[in-house]
C-alpha cells in the first residue's frame, strides 16, 4: 500500500519533471496564466497550481462566509462540491448585508427562495473574467433565468446582471468563483413587463402604450430605460402632461430620449459622460456622493435587471432642451430597423 503510493508519487514526479525539462519556468507560468482554451486546460492549470479546495471551501477561504453558509442552508453543498465544473458569481458578505432588511429576512426564513436565488448565481462551466463578452447571456442553474454579462470601460469593469466583479478568477478544483459587490436579482420579465407590473409607473405605462413602444420595449433589445415614476410625471404642469399623453409622436420622441441602446448599468457610467439615446440625442451623466444623475433627474433606484436590459428609476421626466430639434421621421425609420 505504502509502496504503491511511493511508486505513484515517483511517476507523477517523472511526468512533471519531463514537462519541466521541455519548458522554461516562464513557459510554465505562461501556460498557467493563459486563458484556457477548454476545460481540460483549466484542469491542468489547477494541478500545476496545487488547487485543493472545492467551491464551498474556497468561498470560506476568500472571505465569502455568508455565501458559504447560505450554500449549506439551501442544500446546495453536494452539487457545488461535485465534479462540475461551475462558475459561481459569489456576492460578498457586504453585498448580502446591503440587501433591504425585508429581503434579508426572507433569505433567512425561506430556504426555497434562498435556493432559487443562489441557483441564479451559478452557471455550468469554468469562465475566467477575460472570457466573457459584453452582453453575453449565460443560463443559470435557476431554470429559465439568464445572467447578463457586461464589459465596460475598455473591459476594466465587468458586471454580472449589473453586479460589479470584486475578487475575480478564484480557482477551485471544480470551477471558478467570480465574487461580486452586490447580489444579483433574477429578472422578472422585459422592460414592458416591469412597467406594467410595478404600481409606481402607471403614467409611464400609459405613455408607452400611447407612443406605440410597448412591443419594442418587450422585444430582445437590449435597451436601457430611464423610467420616470408617477411622481416624476406629476411634476409636469397638468395641462402639459395632458397634452403630452395625447400626442403619440411627441411622446414617442420623449420616451426614446429616455432609452439607450444596449445594457448600461451604473457601474459602466463615468462622471461627466455623455450617453446617446436611441433617437440620437445626448444625455449627461453626473455621479456624486448622492448617486447618479441624468441631466437634471436623480436616479432613485438604479440597476434593475430585466430580461432585455436594465431600468433605472428617475425622479423627473427628461425633456430635450429643444423639442423641435428632434426629427420625427428620421427616427421612426430607426425604430423600424430595430424591430
Ligand atoms: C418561499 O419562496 C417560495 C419560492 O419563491 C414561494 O413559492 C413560497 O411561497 C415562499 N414561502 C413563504 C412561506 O413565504
Ligand atoms: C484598452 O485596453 C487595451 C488592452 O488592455 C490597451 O492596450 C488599450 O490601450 C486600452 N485603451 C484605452 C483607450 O484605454
Ligand atoms: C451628441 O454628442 C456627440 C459627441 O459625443 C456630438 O457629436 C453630437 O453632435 C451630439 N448630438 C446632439 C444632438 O447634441
Amino acid at each position: 500500500m505504502n509502496e504503491d503510493r511511493i511508486a505513484f508519487t515517483f511517476i507523477i514526479f517523472l511526468i512533471l519533471s519531463g514537462c519541466l525539462c521541455h519548458s522554461s519556468p516562464v513557459d510554465i507560468w505562461r501556460i498557467v496564466l493563459r486563458e484556457p482554451q477548454n476545460i481540460q486546460q483549466v484542469q491542468r492549470s489547477k494541478i500545476r497550481l496545487g488547487v485543493t479546495e472545492d467551491i464551498p471551501h474556497l468561498a470560506v477561504r476568500i472571505g465569502l462566509s455568508d455565501l458559504a453558509s447560505f450554500i449549506y442552508r439551501a442544500g446546495l453543498t453536494d452539487i457545488l462540491s461535485s465534479k462540475g465544473p461551475f462558475t459561481v458569481f459569489g456576492p460578498s458578505d457586504l453585498a448580502f448585508f446591503q440587501l433591504p432588511p425585508e429581503s434579508r429576512k426572507v433569505l433567512f426564513t425561506n430556504n426555497t427562495l434562498l435556493k432559487e436565488l443562489l441557483e441564479y448565481h451559478v452557471v455550468k462551466g469554468s469562465y475566467y473574467r477575460s472570457q466573457f463578452k459584453n452582453e453575453e447571456l449565460l443560463d443559470s442553474l435557476l431554470p429559465g433565468y439568464k445572467i447578463r454579462i457586461n464589459q465596460y470601460k475598455n473591459n476594466s469593469v465587468t458586471t454580472a446582471s449589473g453586479a460589479p466583479f470584486y475578487l475575480q478568477d478564484q480557482i477551485a478544483t471544480n470551477g471558478i468563483i467570480q465574487s461580486l459587490t452586490s447580489v444579483m436579482i433574477p429578472p422578472a420579465g422585459t422592460i414592458t413587463y416591469f412597467v406594467k407590473t410595478m404600481s409606481a409607473f402607471s403614467i409611464l405605462l400609459k405613455a408607452v402604450s400611447v407612443a406605440g413602444l410597448a412591443d419594442i420595449l418587450n422585444g430582445a433589445g437590449p435597451f436601457t430605460l430611464f423610467a420616470p415614476s408617477d411622481e416624476a410625471f406629476s411634476k409636469l404642469p397638468p395641462a402639459e402632461l395632458d397634452k403630452l399623453l395625447n400626442d403619440p409622436k411627441l411622446l414617442k420622441n420623449i420616451l426614446l430620449y429616455h432609452t439607450l441602446k444596449g445594457t448600461v448599468y451604473s457601474a459602466g457610467l463615468t462622471n461627466g459622460e455623455t450617453v446617446h439615446t436611441i433617437n440620437n440625442m445626448n444625455l449627461t451623466i453626473t455621479i456624486t456622493n448622492q448617486g447618479v444623475e441624468v441631466n437634471d433627474a436623480m436616479v432613485t433606484m438604479p440597476d434593475i435587471t430585466v430580461t432585455n436590459g436594465a431600468v433605472h428609476v428617475i425622479d423627473s421626466v427628461l425633456l430635450p432642451s429643444n423639442l423641435n430639434y428632434v426629427r420625427y421621421d428620421k427616427y421612426m425609420h430607426f425604430i423600424t430597423n430595430l424591430t
